[in-house]
């Protein structure tokens, strides 16, 4: 084939797509059909494991045997993933005939289409073919997508909406302001998610919280407006109203804003009430989750919040209130009755009381508990102790917030 290839980008929403072979290669390219919406149908007569949990999730059909012509019925396209050429040259001639397009991993040569190596950004899809060479292809690929990182901020491309987009709508004709509301993660700057990091790169105002990380904000280019979230002078409730105006007004006056959180934006981040607030407002919102220190913290220390046969369960709790105050939601004597893990967030100041009420509601004070302060960063500490004596521990520890302490033979689960 010496002609140019004709480049196409195939909607393939409900359509049949019969992918032949059930190993590496169709692991591989099986995810990107079914992102694009193809029905599939897997030839093979096994699978990798990755493809048989598609199949028990009944994202796919599976037909475990060799592969037959009258498999191509009703396809638009097939993909053949196998090794051996003579059985992959008869897939392709049953293809020629029925004119479907065959892709084949053992002969690009042979093949009536090639797959490009892609690089999806929001709704923006580039594809690029390499000649027939697909490391040539890989290499340009990953220079544009280190370039679309940057480019797309002049551009205001926006990313996937969330439900809210969808019920406020842009602001019509002029240049249309939108917020994110990103977790940062719980501390570790490589922890953002790769959207978050993009949306950063996007942003033209930053509001970020006291949690995250620091090194994130080096990074911002010079003309982002950064907007420090934890040094707005008023109580809690009324700096919350400051900041959703912020959001709000950058976002109506046309910017592209970031609302930067520790961890992720909806663990006891208010990031609900900011999206009401912008929805309220008619402003696009985008929501990109983040990782929990909920989970992180302890995982850094070595203390997974769940370990086959010894926790089915963890639950993460608020103790910024103490357990016998008017306003708490937490029933403390309930969650003493439970046998897993718990994970409580900004719990420090009322640890005494809330370890006396698990205690007195049952929980053994023998149960191992250990403190994670400023889990996955440089200055992580852990304390190590049980529920009995966690609280005096951290107070003579001098363990500072934020931290996560942590409940449950879990904390042990991993000692050699
Ligand atoms: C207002 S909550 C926000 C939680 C955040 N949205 C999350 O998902 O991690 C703040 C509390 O999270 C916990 N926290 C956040 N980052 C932490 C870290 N790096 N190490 C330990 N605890 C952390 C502390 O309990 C802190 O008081």
């Amino acid at each position: 084939m010496t002609s140019n290839p004709y480049p196409l980008g195939l909607r393939l929403d409900g359509r049949r797509v019969v992918v032949v072979g059930g190993g590496a290669v169709a692991t591989r390219r099986v995810p990107a059909l079914l992102d694009a919406g193809a029905d599939v149908l897997l030839v093979a007569p096994e699978l990798t494991p990755a493809l048989r949990a598609r199949v028990d999730a009944g994202r796919l059909h599976w037909v475990p045997r060799r592969f037959l012509p009258e498999d191509l019925d009703g396809a638009w396209l097939v993909q053949v993933a196998i090794d051996d050429p003579i059985a992959a040259a008869s897939v392709s001639a049953v293809a020629a005939e029925r004119r479907i397009f065959c892709v084949r991993a053992d002969d690009r040569t042979a093949a009536t289409a090639w797959t490009p190596a892609v690089t999806r950004h929001g709704p923006v899809t580039v594809a690029v073919l390499g000649g027939g060479d697909p490391r040539r292809a890989m290499t340009v690929r990953d220079a544009i997508r280190d370039l679309l990182a940057v480019r797309l901020v002049s551009n205001g491309t926006a990313p996937t909406p969330s439900r809210p987009d969808a019920a406020t709508g842009a602001t019509g004709g002029r240049q249309a302001g939108r917020v994110a509301l990103v977790g940062a993660g719980p501390g570790d700057p490589e922890l953002i998610t790769v959207r978050g990091w993009r949306l950063l790169t996007e942003a033209d105002v930053v509001v970020a919280d006291r949690l995250v990380p620091g090194l994130l904000l080096d990074e911002l280019r010079p003309d982002v407006e950064l907007v420090d979230a934890s040094k707005i002078p008023y109580g809690p409730s009324r700096a919350q109203e400051e900041i959703n105006q912020i959001l709000v007004d950058r976002a109506l006056a046309g910017a592209v804003v970031v609302r930067l959180k520790g961890g992720d934006p909806y663990v006891f981040g208010r990031g609900g009430e900011e999206l009401l607030a912008c929805a309220e407002a008619g402003v696009p919102v985008t929501v990109v989750p983040g990782v929990t220190s909920s989970i992180a913290a302890p995982a850094a220390a070595g203390i997974p919040v769940t370990h086959r046969g010894v926790a089915h369960e963890f639950t993460v709790v608020s103790g910024h209130l103490a357990p016998d105050s008017p306003a708490s939601l937490v029933r403390w004597d309930a969650l003493a009755g439970l046998r897993g893990t718990l994970v409580i967030l900004m719990g420090l100041k009322n640890l005494a009381a809330i370890t006396a009420t698990l205690i007195a509601h049952g929980r053994s004070p023998e149960t191992p508990a250990a403190v994670v302060q400023e889990g996955t960063t440089g200055a992580q500490r852990v304390l190590r102790s049980t529920l009995g004596a966690v609280a005096a521990d951290a107070q003579a520890a001098d363990v500072r917030p934020p931290a996560v302490v942590v409940l449950g033979d879990v904390v042990s689960a991993l000692d050699g």
